[in-house]
Protein backbone atom coordinates (compact mmCIF):
# COMPACT_ATOMS: atom_id res chain seq x y z
CA UNK A 1 0.00 0.00 0.00
CA UNK A 2 1.06 3.25 -1.26
CA UNK A 3 1.78 6.56 0.93
CA UNK A 4 -0.45 9.58 -0.07
CA UNK A 5 1.64 12.69 0.63
CA UNK A 6 -0.78 15.92 0.83
CA UNK A 7 1.53 18.68 0.06
CA UNK A 8 0.09 22.46 0.59
CA UNK A 9 2.51 24.81 0.04
CA UNK A 10 1.34 28.67 -1.29
CA UNK A 11 4.75 29.59 -2.89
CA UNK A 12 6.12 26.30 -3.47
CA UNK A 13 8.57 27.93 -6.00
CA UNK A 14 10.36 30.47 -3.26
CA UNK A 15 10.12 27.09 -0.24
CA UNK A 16 13.12 25.94 0.31
CA UNK A 17 12.41 23.52 2.93
CA UNK A 18 9.03 22.36 1.62
CA UNK A 19 10.46 22.24 -2.09
CA UNK A 20 13.28 20.10 -0.92
CA UNK A 21 10.96 17.24 0.69
CA UNK A 22 9.14 17.45 -2.36
CA UNK A 23 12.24 16.37 -4.29
CA UNK A 24 13.30 13.88 -1.71
CA UNK A 25 9.81 11.83 -1.95
CA UNK A 26 9.58 12.04 -5.65
CA UNK A 27 12.67 9.37 -5.65
CA UNK A 28 9.95 6.69 -3.96
CA UNK A 29 7.13 6.22 -7.13
CA UNK A 30 6.39 3.24 -6.15
CA UNK A 31 5.78 3.86 -2.66
CA UNK A 32 4.29 7.59 -2.58
CA UNK A 33 1.90 9.27 -4.33
CA UNK A 34 2.49 13.34 -4.55
CA UNK A 35 -0.39 15.35 -4.38
CA UNK A 36 0.04 19.18 -5.00
CA UNK A 37 -2.94 20.98 -3.33
CA UNK A 38 -1.64 24.51 -4.58
CA UNK A 39 -1.05 23.13 -7.97
CA UNK A 40 -3.89 21.09 -8.21
CA UNK A 41 -6.79 23.50 -7.10
CA UNK A 42 -5.44 27.48 -8.27
CA UNK A 43 -8.59 28.62 -8.26
CA UNK A 44 -9.54 26.99 -5.09
CA UNK A 45 -12.55 25.14 -6.02
CA UNK A 46 -11.82 21.51 -4.46
CA UNK A 47 -13.32 18.68 -6.39
CA UNK A 48 -14.45 16.77 -3.51
CA UNK A 49 -15.68 13.83 -5.04
CA UNK A 50 -12.42 13.30 -6.35
CA UNK A 51 -10.37 14.31 -3.34
CA UNK A 52 -12.47 11.75 -1.45
CA UNK A 53 -11.94 9.11 -4.00
CA UNK A 54 -8.38 9.59 -3.58
CA UNK A 55 -8.12 9.54 0.10
CA UNK A 56 -10.12 5.81 0.22
CA UNK A 57 -7.17 4.43 -1.92
CA UNK A 58 -4.76 4.95 0.65
CA UNK A 59 -4.58 4.07 3.84
CA UNK A 60 -1.70 5.88 4.89
CA UNK A 61 -2.03 10.14 4.55
CA UNK A 62 0.30 12.84 5.29
CA UNK A 63 -0.27 16.36 5.37
CA UNK A 64 2.92 18.55 4.43
CA UNK A 65 3.02 22.13 4.88
CA UNK A 66 4.72 25.41 6.72
CA UNK A 67 3.34 25.82 9.41
CA UNK A 68 1.35 29.59 9.20
CA UNK A 69 -0.22 31.48 12.13
CA UNK A 70 0.37 27.76 14.12
CA UNK A 71 -2.10 26.43 12.11
CA UNK A 72 -2.20 25.01 8.28
CA UNK A 73 -1.76 27.29 4.85
CA UNK A 74 -5.53 27.69 3.97
CA UNK A 75 -5.98 25.97 1.41
CA UNK A 76 -5.39 22.92 3.15
CA UNK A 77 -8.56 24.23 5.90
CA UNK A 78 -10.51 24.58 3.10
CA UNK A 79 -9.57 21.26 1.99
CA UNK A 80 -10.71 19.43 5.48
CA UNK A 81 -13.45 21.82 5.34
CA UNK A 82 -15.09 20.52 1.79
CA UNK A 83 -13.34 17.19 2.00
CA UNK A 84 -14.22 15.85 5.20
CA UNK A 85 -17.84 15.98 4.72
CA UNK A 86 -21.11 14.66 6.77
CA UNK A 87 -21.90 10.95 5.69
CA UNK A 88 -18.92 10.31 4.10
CA UNK A 89 -16.14 11.24 7.24
CA UNK A 90 -18.80 11.50 10.02
CA UNK A 91 -22.42 10.99 10.41
CA UNK A 92 -24.21 7.62 10.61
CA UNK A 93 -22.86 6.83 7.58
CA UNK A 94 -19.82 8.45 7.25
CA UNK A 95 -17.48 5.72 7.77
CA UNK A 96 -14.55 6.44 5.11
CA UNK A 97 -11.94 7.34 7.08
CA UNK A 98 -12.63 4.97 9.97
CA UNK A 99 -8.87 3.12 10.65
CA UNK A 100 -7.27 5.08 8.25
CA UNK A 101 -3.20 6.47 9.35
CA UNK A 102 -2.74 9.69 9.03
CA UNK A 103 -0.15 12.29 9.90
CA UNK A 104 1.68 16.12 9.65
CA UNK A 105 4.65 16.82 8.18
CA UNK A 106 5.44 20.35 8.70
CA UNK A 107 8.27 23.00 8.84
CA UNK A 108 8.39 25.17 11.56
CA UNK A 109 9.87 28.93 11.05
CA UNK A 110 10.61 29.35 15.02
CA UNK A 111 13.46 27.10 17.24
CA UNK A 112 12.38 24.21 18.71
CA UNK A 113 12.78 25.86 22.31
CA UNK A 114 10.38 28.31 21.80
CA UNK A 115 7.40 25.72 21.38
CA UNK A 116 7.43 24.73 25.19
CA UNK A 117 5.37 26.15 27.92
CA UNK A 118 8.49 28.78 28.70
CA UNK A 119 9.18 29.40 25.34
CA UNK A 120 8.03 32.51 23.61
CA UNK A 121 5.47 30.79 21.81
CA UNK A 122 4.42 29.09 25.05
CA UNK A 123 2.55 25.96 23.65
CA UNK A 124 4.29 22.81 22.73
CA UNK A 125 3.32 21.89 18.63
CA UNK A 126 1.59 19.09 20.17
CA UNK A 127 -0.92 21.70 21.65
CA UNK A 128 -0.18 23.54 18.61
CA UNK A 129 -2.33 20.34 16.15
CA UNK A 130 -4.73 19.46 19.02
CA UNK A 131 -7.39 20.62 16.27
CA UNK A 132 -5.84 18.21 14.02
CA UNK A 133 -6.09 15.52 16.30
CA UNK A 134 -9.37 16.30 17.54
CA UNK A 135 -11.00 15.98 13.46
CA UNK A 136 -9.13 12.85 13.25
CA UNK A 137 -10.74 11.64 16.63
CA UNK A 138 -14.30 12.90 15.37
CA UNK A 139 -13.51 10.76 11.79
CA UNK A 140 -12.04 7.46 13.60
CA UNK A 141 -8.81 7.98 12.40
CA UNK A 142 -5.40 7.05 13.79
CA UNK A 143 -3.25 10.37 14.39
CA UNK A 144 0.68 9.18 13.37
CA UNK A 145 3.25 11.00 15.62
CA UNK A 146 4.21 14.06 13.43
CA UNK A 147 7.19 15.21 11.87
CA UNK A 148 8.86 18.63 12.31
CA UNK A 149 11.83 20.84 10.93
CA UNK A 150 12.59 23.69 13.36
CA UNK A 151 14.51 27.16 12.74
CA UNK A 152 12.98 26.59 9.09
CA UNK A 153 13.48 30.37 8.17
CA UNK A 154 16.14 31.93 5.69
CA UNK A 155 18.81 31.51 8.00
CA UNK A 156 18.75 27.36 8.07
CA UNK A 157 22.05 25.57 6.39
CA UNK A 158 21.36 23.39 3.27
CA UNK A 159 22.82 20.86 5.26
CA UNK A 160 20.12 20.94 7.52
CA UNK A 161 17.69 21.03 4.92
CA UNK A 162 19.13 18.14 3.23
CA UNK A 163 19.54 15.70 6.57
CA UNK A 164 16.29 16.80 7.66
CA UNK A 165 14.48 15.39 4.19
CA UNK A 166 16.25 11.87 4.91
CA UNK A 167 14.81 11.95 8.48
CA UNK A 168 10.96 12.84 6.77
CA UNK A 169 11.46 9.65 4.78
CA UNK A 170 12.66 7.52 7.69
CA UNK A 171 9.73 8.71 9.31
CA UNK A 172 7.16 8.19 6.86
CA UNK A 173 8.39 4.56 6.54
CA UNK A 174 8.72 4.21 10.37
CA UNK A 175 5.10 5.10 11.07
CA UNK A 176 3.64 3.62 7.45
CA UNK A 177 2.75 -0.05 9.17
C1 LIG B 1 2.29 33.76 6.66
C2 LIG B 1 3.34 33.07 7.48
C3 LIG B 1 3.03 32.66 8.75
C4 LIG B 1 3.99 31.98 9.52
N1 LIG B 1 3.64 31.56 10.76
C5 LIG B 1 4.55 30.89 11.50
C6 LIG B 1 4.18 30.40 12.79
O1 LIG B 1 3.05 30.55 13.25
N2 LIG B 1 5.12 29.76 13.52
C7 LIG B 1 6.40 29.55 13.06
O2 LIG B 1 7.21 28.95 13.78
N3 LIG B 1 6.76 29.96 11.81
C8 LIG B 1 5.86 30.62 11.05
N4 LIG B 1 6.19 31.03 9.78
C9 LIG B 1 7.49 30.62 9.21
C10 LIG B 1 7.26 29.42 8.29
O3 LIG B 1 6.81 28.31 9.02
C11 LIG B 1 8.56 29.08 7.54
O4 LIG B 1 8.88 30.20 6.74
C12 LIG B 1 8.38 27.86 6.66
O5 LIG B 1 8.13 26.71 7.43
C13 LIG B 1 9.63 27.61 5.81
O6 LIG B 1 9.36 26.52 4.94
P1 LIG B 1 9.59 26.66 3.36
O7 LIG B 1 11.08 26.89 3.15
O8 LIG B 1 9.13 25.38 2.77
O9 LIG B 1 8.77 27.83 2.90
C14 LIG B 1 5.28 31.73 9.00
C15 LIG B 1 5.58 32.18 7.70
C16 LIG B 1 4.64 32.84 6.95
C17 LIG B 1 4.99 33.30 5.56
Amino acid sequence: MKTLVILAHPHLDASRVNRRWKEELLNYPDEITLHELYHEYPTWTIDVSKEQALVEAYDHVIFQFPLYWYSYPPLLKKWFDDVFAYGWAYGSTGDKLKGKKMGLAMSIGDKKENYQPEGSVSFTVEEVIAPFKASLRHVGAEALPYFAVFGASFQASDEKIDQSAISYIDHLFRYKK
